[in-house]
């Protein structure tokens, strides 16, 4: 199993890389301003500016992190991202007194955030306003618990005491544009709530393109290109596969610029979730047309970097303790498992499902069988453009598109054997083998958009 990730291997290399890509975004800074889209609105605007902005990073650490410093775009000497990083996990800023000292998880895409009704892996946010308000005053700018209030104020500092350094405009003149106020006249909150507000309006508008190569194919064949109103996504993929097979027979398929034969092959056992070989299965959570359900599921990856470090079988003999004790969201069960601390875990959205109202609650289950069944859970990732967020999974554990699925082929082998610790019921029905990861992969990568950098940067 490969998990190197593409992590750059000493913090002072880390360094470099970010004060070259400073010194590119510096670059790029001259040309963002002739540049602006002219129908991006003064308050995405200002996000903008404020999504980029290091100084709301705590002054303890060694690094000052922006929005950005995570969630790059041509940032990235390394090539362009769908905002995501290059890092395994994303480095948080360093400090001796931080408890925890372990990085964050893997910087997903943020394109198509504003469509989800839960935010991050574990599904903590609701709103992006509240997970921008969260970040702020956590431990990505390397703010530690119980400096929340120092956090808020440096916000409302930063707003203040904005001069028009190499802008157009101070944050001052943007604010009373954007939001007809004065910032002197507001009080923390309110300006926290209107930072909340610009950076998430500058986050809305990033959204996949339907431009991608596969795309172009579903249009060419007239294909539909997503489950109609209440149809399951299965029965979604048995309609694309019949539509195929009859546009086969008829030697009326089309293959299209970027989408071969391979990808063909590919995308038929991705929509496949019944028979005897090639069945992905993928469809039942990596539903058209964002190849996301936006609901949460275990495919064992916890468990994989559990027994990683703690050796094979490890995870399934952890404690976890019932509904009814459990003080969720709890620091054990967020974290990153290592050899040094037996017994933590990250239980993903186990440590957030509420069991009153959560849309996963089937009929007749009882809170123990529900909160057990929510072990390692996560949110399925949208697959598109993926090769512009390399590494994958919430661990990062996985470099290339291909070790993300051979993984997924050996966790779906150990559910069969009922060796995944509450595996999803969709996961052992999963049943391929390695001449179908090329195929899949081939697919994949046909859901990458030409990332226009116009429309992107601003
Ligand atoms: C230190 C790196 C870091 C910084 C700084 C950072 N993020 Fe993130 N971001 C992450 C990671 C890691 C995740 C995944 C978190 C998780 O699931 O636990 C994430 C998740 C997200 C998501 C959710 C995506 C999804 O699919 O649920 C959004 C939106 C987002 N970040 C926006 C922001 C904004 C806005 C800021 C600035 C206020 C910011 N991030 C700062 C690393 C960072
Ligand atoms: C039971 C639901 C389910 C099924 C079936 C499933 N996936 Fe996933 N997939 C997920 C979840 C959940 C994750 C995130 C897991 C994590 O990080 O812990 C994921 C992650 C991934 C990732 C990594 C994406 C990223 O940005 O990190 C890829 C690639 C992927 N799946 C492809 C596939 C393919 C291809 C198939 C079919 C062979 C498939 N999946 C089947 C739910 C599913």
């Amino acid at each position: 199993m490969i998990r190197t990730g593409s992590e750059i291997p000493c913090r002072a290399a880390r360094l470099k890389l970010v004060a070259i890509a400073s010194f590119v975004l510096l670059g790029f800074a001259a040309l963002v301003q002739s540049q602006t889209p002219a129908n991006v609105s003064a308050e995405a605007r200002l996000g903008a500016r404020l999504f980029h902005d290091d100084r709301f990073s705590t002054p303890a650490g060694d690094l000052m992190n922006s929005c950005s410093s995570c969630h790059l775009f041509d940032e990235d000497p390394q090539g362009i991202r769908a905002r995501a990083d290059f890092f395994s996990r994303s480095w948080v800023p360093f400090r001796m007194e931080d408890p925890r000292r372990d990085a964050l998880r893997n910087a997903p895409t943020i394109f198509d955030a504003a469509l989800m009704p839960r935010l991050h892996f574990d599904g903590e946010f609701a709103s992006l306003e509240e997970l921008v308000k969260a970040t702020l005053t956590g431990r990505p700018m390397g703010w530690l618990e119980g400096e929340q209030a120092r956090a808020l104020d440096l916000i409302r500092q930063v707003v203040l005491a904005d001069a028009a350094t190499g802008n157009q405009e101070s944050y001052r003149t943007q604010f009373k544009n954007v939001y007809s106020v004065s910032v002197e006249s507001l009080s923390r909150d309110e300006v926290v709530n209107l930072v909340a507000k610009a950076i998430s309006a500058y986050m809305r508008p990033m959204k996949s393109e339907r431009t991608a190569p596969y795309d172009r194919f579903i249009e060419a064949n007239k294909l539909e290109a997503s489950p109609a109103t209440g149809e399951d996504a299965k029965e979604f993929g048995r309609r694309m596969l019949a539509r195929i097979a009859s546009l086969e027979a008829k030697q009326e398929l089309k293959l299209t610029a970027g989408f071969d034969a391979e990808a063909l092959k590919g995308l038929k056992t991705f929509v496949t979730s019944s028979g005897s070989f090639s069945v992905g299965n993928c469809v039942a959570c990596h539903a058209p047309p964002l190849f996301s359900d936006f609901s949460f599921h275990n495919v064992g990856i916890s468990q994989s970097e559990y027994d990683h470090v703690h050796g094979e079988g490890s995870f399934s003999e952890l404690e976890i303790p019932s509904a009814a004790s459990a003080v969720r969201p709890s620091a054990q069960f967020r974290e990153t498992p290592a050899a040094k601390k037996r017994g933590c875990a990250d239980l993903g959205y186990w440590n957030f499902a509420n069991l009153k109202t959560s849309p996963l609650r089937i009929a007749n289950e009882s809170d123990e069988q529900f909160l057990q069944r929510m072990i390692g859970t996560f949110k399925t990732p949208t697959l598109r453009n993926l090769d512009f967020s390399p590494p994958y999974m919430h661990t990062g554990g996985f470099p290339t598109i291909e070790s993300a699925l051979g993984e997924l082929m050996r966790l779906s082998e150990m559910a069969r054997a009922g060796e995944v610790r509450e595996a999803d019921k969709e996961l052992a029905k999963l049943s391929i083998s390695e001449t179908d990861i090329a195929p899949l992969a081939a697919f994949l990568r046909t859901l990458n958009q030409n990332l226009n950098k116009a429309a992107h940067r601003y």
